[in-house]
C-alpha cells in the first residue's frame, strides 16, 4: 500500500523556510512507528531539511539534478513513479513530503494518515485540499494539548474510496 503521511495545520500549512513550524514529540514517535523498517519516499528538499538520514528507513530522494550525491541506505529517483516503481511490491511504503511532492502523489496514495494540527500558520509550503469526494475519513484520534505540546492535534487516517 502507498501511505502519505503528513503533519498539517487547519489552514494546510506544512512548513516554512525548509522547515516544520511545529515540535510535537507524539508526532514524531508516531511517525517513527510507523515508517521505520520501510522505503520512504521525500523530494529533495525535505531530505535537506533533515540532518542525517533516518535511522532503519530506506530513503528515496525524488530531484531532477542528474548527479545527485546520497549517502548509504539512500537512492535517488528523477519522477515519483520511478521512485514508486523502486520499491518493493506488496509492502507499505510512505511518502513523506514536502508539498510538491505530495500535491503529486495525491493520485497514487492508497491512505493518508494526517496529523492536523489544531492552529494555522504562517508558512511558505501546504498541503492539498483532500476531497471528500475522493477520500473517507476512516479513523479519528485526538490528541490534547499538555505540557510538552504547545498545539493540540488530531490523527486522521483516511482511505482512498
Ligand atoms: N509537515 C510535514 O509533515 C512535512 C513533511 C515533509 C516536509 N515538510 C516541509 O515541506 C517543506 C519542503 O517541501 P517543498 O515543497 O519545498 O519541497 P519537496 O517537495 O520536499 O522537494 C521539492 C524538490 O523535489 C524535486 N521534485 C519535485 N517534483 C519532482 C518531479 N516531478 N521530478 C523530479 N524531481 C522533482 C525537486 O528537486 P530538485 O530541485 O533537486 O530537482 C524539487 O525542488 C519544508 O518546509 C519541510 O519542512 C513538512
Amino acid at each position: 500500500m502507498i501511505i502519505t503521511i503528513a503533519a498539517v495545520a487547519q489552514n494546510n500549512a506544512l512548513g516554512k523556510d525548509n522547515d516544520l513550524l511545529w515540535h510535537l514529540p507524539d508526532d514524531f514517535k508516531r511517525f517513527k512507528s510507523l515508517t521505520t523498517g520501510h522505503y520512504i519516499i521525500m523530494g529533495r528538499k525535505t531530505f535537506e531539511s533533515f540532518p542525517k538520514p533516518l535511522p532503519n528507513r530506506t530513503h528515496i530522494i525524488i530531484t531532477r539534478q542528474k548527479e545527485y550525491p546520497v549517502p548509504d541506505n539512500c537512492f535517488v529517483a528523477n519522477s515519483l513513479t520511478k521512485a514508486i516503481e523502486m520499491c518493493p511490491k506488496n509492502e507499505d511504503i510512505y511518502i513523506i513530503g514536502g508539498g510538491e511532492i505530495y500535491k503529486q502523489s495525491m493520485d497514487f496514495a492508497d491512505k493518508l494518515e494526517i496529523t492536523k494540527v489544531h492552529q494555522s500558520f504562517d508558512a511558505d509550503t501546504f498541503f492539498p485540499e483532500i476531497d471528500d469526494n475522493k477520500w473517507k475519513l476512516h479513523e479519528e484520534v485526538f490528541h490534547p494539548e499538555d505540557e510538552k505540546h504547545k498545539y493540540s492535534f488530531s490523527f486522521l487516517t483516511y482511505l482512498k474510496k
